[in-house]
C-alpha cells in the first residue's frame, strides 16, 4: 500500500534545513522499508532532524514493521575541527536538533518504531548483533567516513537486504559507490541523489 497524498505532504514538510531527503527520495526509502522483514533491523546513519527517518518509518509501518535504529552524533563532539565547522553551519551539533528529531517522530506517530542511538556510527557497529534488512548511509560524506560506514556496517546486511546511499553527488560517496564489489551487490538504482542496491545471495553470485 503506497503512502497517501496527505502523508507525503506531511512528510515533505518536516524540518530539515533543506538538506534532508526530497519527496521522490523519501518515497524510495519508504518503499524499500516497507519490504524489510519484521525480524530484520533498519539502520540509518545520519538522522539529523529525522526527516529521512520518518519516511523510512512510515514505509516500515505500512509494511512489516521492521524496527529502525537511527544513529547520529547530534551534540557529541566530532573531534574533527573542519567537520565541526560544517556541523555548526548546518546545526548538526545544536542540542535543539535532537529535540526536533524526537518531536518530529512523535508528531508523525512513528516513535514506537524507532530507537535513537547517539554516537559514532562505526563504534555502534562494533557491538552490533542484529541482521540488517536495510542500511541507509547519510552521515559524513567524505570518502574516509563514508567508506568506514560501509566497511563497518555492510557486513550485517542479509542477502536480499538493501544498501542505500544519500548524496551520491558528493565526491566521497560517489567513490564508495563506484568501488562496491560487483560480486556482492546487485544493479544500482539511482533516483536524484539517492542510490540503492541489494545484497546478492550465494546462489545469485553462482548464477553470475
Ligand atoms: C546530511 S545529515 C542527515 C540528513 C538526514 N538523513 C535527512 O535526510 O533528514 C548528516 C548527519 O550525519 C551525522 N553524522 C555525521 N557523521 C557521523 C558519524 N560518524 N556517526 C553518526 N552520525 C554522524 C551528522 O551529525 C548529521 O546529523
Amino acid at each position: 500500500m503506497p503512502l497517501t497524498d496527505k502523508q507525503i505532504a506531511k512528510l515533505s514538510q518536516l524540518q530539515d534545513q533543506n538538506i534532508g531527503v526530497k519527496p521522490e527520495e523519501g518515497c524510495i526509502l519508504s518503499g524499500l522499508a516497507s519490504k524489510v522483514d519484521a525480524g530484520h533491523a533498519i539502520v540509518e546513519i545520519g538522522t539529523y532532524k529525522g526527516k529521512s527517518t520518518c519516511w523510512i518509518a512510515m514505509g516500515s509501518k505500512m509494511g512489516h514493521g521492521a524496527h529502525i535504529y537511527a544513529i547520529d552524533l547530534w551534540d557529541t563532539p566530532s573531534g574533527d575541527p573542519g567537520y565541526e565547522e560544517l556541523r555548526c553551519k548546518r546545526t548538526y551539533a545544536d542540542p535543539k536538533t535532537k529535540q526536533t528529531f524526537i518531536q518530529q517522530i512523535q508528531d508523525m506517530g512513528v516513535d514506537d518504531l524507532i530507537t535513537p542511538i547517539q554516537g559514532f556510527s562505526h563504534k555502534v557497529a562494533s557491538t552490533w548483533d542484529k541482521p540488517v534488512g536495510m542500511l541507509f548511509i547519510d552521515g559524513h560524506h567524505a570518502y574516509k567516513s563514508c567508506k568506514l560506514d560501509y566497511d563497518s556496517w555492510s557486513k550485517y546486511i542479509v542477502p536480499g537486504g538493501y544498501l542505500v546511499f544519500h548524496d551520491n553527488n558528493m565526491k566521497g560517496v560517489k567513490q564508495v559507490i563506484a568501488e562496491l564489489p560487483k560480486d556482492q551487490w546487485g544493479e544500482l538504482t539511482t533516483r536524484r541523489f539517492t542510490t540503492y542496491t541489494v545484497r546478492l545471495s550465494n546462489s545469485d553470485q553462482e548464477g553470475g
